[in-house]
């Protein structure tokens, strides 16, 4: 059977209740990544810090994480949008792991509010250094907006992992 690895960062859960809906309906190893300084998580500084940090490129310490890509067909990496890229502790697990995922089939789990998503995927692309993702999902917030939209967009993701 397909192993499938989702090497994540949700900081309010909108990654995270993705992963979780697909945990539920398919094997898969779930690698929550993890700022071992967090961010500020409420009012203007969640966005001045955070924004900050992702444009000037940050690579915060994460926690240890087990991660063994041999182990996968597929591996599918979850961010938020954060200031139209990637969010920062994504590029230090991106950095730490470039060479082996470089050699995988790659998807694309991208959250966000309304702004930005097709520039973080270029900025992933480009990082990482492939030419595209095998598949992507691109939702607005979808913890707190359980759209059709939404939910049709993570039943056809699922669907075809
Ligand atoms: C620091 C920061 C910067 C953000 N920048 C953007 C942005 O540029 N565009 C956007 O649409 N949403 C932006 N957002 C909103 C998040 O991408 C969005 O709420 C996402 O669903 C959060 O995912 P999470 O709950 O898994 O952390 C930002 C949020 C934070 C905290």
């Amino acid at each position: 059977m397909k192993k499938i690895g989702i090497v994540y960062y949700s900081m309010s859960g909108n990654v995270e209740y993705v992963v979780k809906k697909i945990e539920r309906q398919l094997d898969v190893d779930l690698i929550p990544i993890i700022p071992v300084k967090e961010y500020p998580t409420k009012g203007f500084k969640k966005f001045f810090w955070g924004g900050k940090s992702s444009v000037m490129k940050e690579t915060p310490n994460i926690e240890p994480y087990q991660f063994d890509a041999s182990k996968y067909d597929e591996i599918i990496i979850g961010t938020p949008v954060w200031a139209s890229s990637f969010a920062p502790p994504i590029r230090t697990f991106i950095k730490e792991n470039k060479e082996i995922l470089k050699k995988k089939k790659l998807s694309v789990i991208i959250c966000y509010s309304g702004a930005g998503a097709e520039k973080t995927i270029q900025k992933l692309k480009d990082y990482i250094e492939i030419k595209d993702f095998a598949k992507k999902c691109i939702l607005i917030d979808p913890k707190s907006k359980n759209t059709e939209d939404n939910k049709k967009k993570i039943e056809k993701f699922i669907k075809d992992l």
